[in-house]
């Protein structure tokens, strides 16, 4: 046994020592940012692989604001790529498969199909698959015999462009013609997609958006360490994943590091994210096996019970710290997983040493994570729950088509994690933006322009529990 020297500390030991800042607009500060060595982020925000916080809605929003959602693995291998999918159509501005319905069909059949859609717009086909019209909402305003065939009401006259038509040279046409749509056809006529007006606005509204090479938002999935895992990495690659987050609990350990290293092996370019990790000494095993960024946080979750139950752990910002003190001279960036209840925490975090944050339970609480909003006692709610609690096992099971969980199983079971209530907080946008703001607050204290310059100008210093008292409302009824 030995006792290291030195205490380690949390988020709430410490605050950042203000200095002389020349920061004109602390909204203007760039909080641009790394996840993995290729993977850049305006916003250093990650949302955690759990069950109850990112499944395809929680990382669109993500990816829109400048983040990236990671999709949880308490599920079957073709559900995750399902919502891999899902992610990367959500922002396409092309639609790959337009509605479409034959010069044969009726009056009758489109708008069946424009109630069941709101579609807008159906395009027509020749029995060839060449694109000869299109019946808008308009077309069929007055028209009352649901037996006419189309080719009798269509808009014979359609603006085409070519399969490849650029983001830009779309805009042009669209507006030049003042049209609303805009099908893609190849050099025999046959049609080959659909850009819409609607979509292109839809692209300008998020600027800070975090995209794929192709211009899909991107989004990463989580893997476990079993050999059939090998199956999931790859079909999740295939499906678009921007980076895999090889993920279990204890990261430095023999079966993470042999799973990196399998998954290095086999796809040479994937950004591979190990975790979790605690110390120095476990960040250098996983950059040595091949990792593009490390995952950092042993029990500091807000749904964990790993240390009352393992009596494992480092208080988070140590844990950071000495993290990041290995990985940032060989340029491979510290996620700082767990422990984040409000913006200065973010702050800390980063001046810490980590290139960005991944959160849980803050981000349950809103409208894109999955699961029923409730109400107890007059307030909202959603729950949280870790992915070593018994309840997310039991809900994997099932999901997953194993069937129930046992009695015995039940009693076997060490849970790690509990499950929780937690506030109802209005729309991942809101939340980020709140969280975003509050980072450039900490990052003008600092005099920081960048979040590289505040770790490099962080001072802490270290505070009494009086001082944690002091830090927050208090001697008021806050409303
Ligand atoms: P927050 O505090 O943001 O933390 O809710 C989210 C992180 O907690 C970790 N996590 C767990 N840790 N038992 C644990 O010890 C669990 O059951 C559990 N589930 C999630 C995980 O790192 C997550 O990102």
């Amino acid at each position: 046994m030995k006792i290291l020297p030195d205490l380690a500390l949390t988020y709430d030991d410490v605050l950042i020592v203000p200095q002389y800042s020349d920061v004109p607009s602390r909204r203007k500060l760039s909080t641009q940012t790394k996840l993995t060595q290729k993977i850049k982020l305006e916003a250093p925000i990650v949302s955690a692989n759990m069950d109850t916080v990112t499944e395809s809605d929680m990382a669109i929003a993500m990816a829109r604001e400048g983040g990236i959602g990671i999709i949880h693995r308490f599920m079957s291998i073709n559900e995750q790529v399902h919502q891999i999918a899902r992610v990367k159509k959500a922002e396409s501005f092309v639609v790959e498969n337009p509605l479409t319905l034959t010069v044969l069909h009726t009056v009758g059949d489109v708008k069946k199909i424009v109630e069941e859609t709101y579609t807008g717009g159906i395009l027509i086909l020749d029995g060839g698959q060449r694109l000869v019209g299109i019946v808008t909402t308009r077309d069929l305003l007055f028209e009352n015999d649901d037996s006419k065939p189309l080719s009798e009401i269509m808009t014979k006259e359609v603006v085409t462009a070519p399969r490849d038509t650029t983001l830009e040279q779309a805009e042009k046409i669209l507006h030049e013609h003042r049209v609303e749509k805009l099908p893609l056809v190849d050099k025999d006529g046959k049609l080959a997609g659909l850009i819409t007006m609607k979509d292109i606005m839809k692209i300008s509204e998020f600027p800070k958006a975090t995209k794929d090479e192709r211009g899909r938002l991107a989004v990463g999935a989580a893997v476990g360490v079993k050999p059939s895992e090998l199956k999931r990495v790859e079909r999740l690659l295939e499906a678009g994943a921007d980076c895999i987050v090889v993920d279990i609990a204890h990261g430095d350990s023999k079966l993470e590091i042999d799973t990196i290293k399998q998954i290095r092996k086999a796809f040479a370019s994937a950004q591979i994210i190990g975790g979790n990790v605690a110390t120095a000494e476990g960040t250098q095993r996983l950059i040595e096996a091949g990792c593009d960024a490390v995952k950092v946080g042993v029990g500091p979750g807000s749904i964990c019970i790993t240390r009352v139950v393992a009596g494992a752990g480092v208080p988070q910002l140590t844990a950071v710290i000495n993290c990041a003190a290995v990985a940032r001279p060989q340029n491979i960036p510290v996620i700082a997983d767990g422990g984040i209840r409000a913006s200065g925490d973010v702050v800390k975090a980063l001046a810490a040493g980590a290139s960005t944050v991944m959160i849980g339970s803050l981000l349950a609480g809103t409208d894109e994570s999955p699961g029923l909003l409730m109400t107890r006692k007059g307030h909202r709610y959603k729950v949280s729950r870790g992915m070593a609690s018994l309840q997310a096992n039991v809900a994997r099971k099932v999901r997953e088509g194993e069937g129930d969980i046992t009695q015995e199983e039940i009693e076997e079971y060490v849970s790690e994690g509990v499950e929780a209530a937690v506030p109802y907080r209005g729309s991942a946008r809101e939340m980020l933006s709140q969280l975003i703001g509050g980072l450039q607050s900490g990052m003008s204290y600092t005099n920081a322009h960048t979040v590289d310059e505040l770790y490099e100008k962080a001072v802490f210093v270290r505070m009494t529990e009086v001082g944690l008292i002091e830090s927050r409302p208090h001697d008021v009824d806050v409303m």
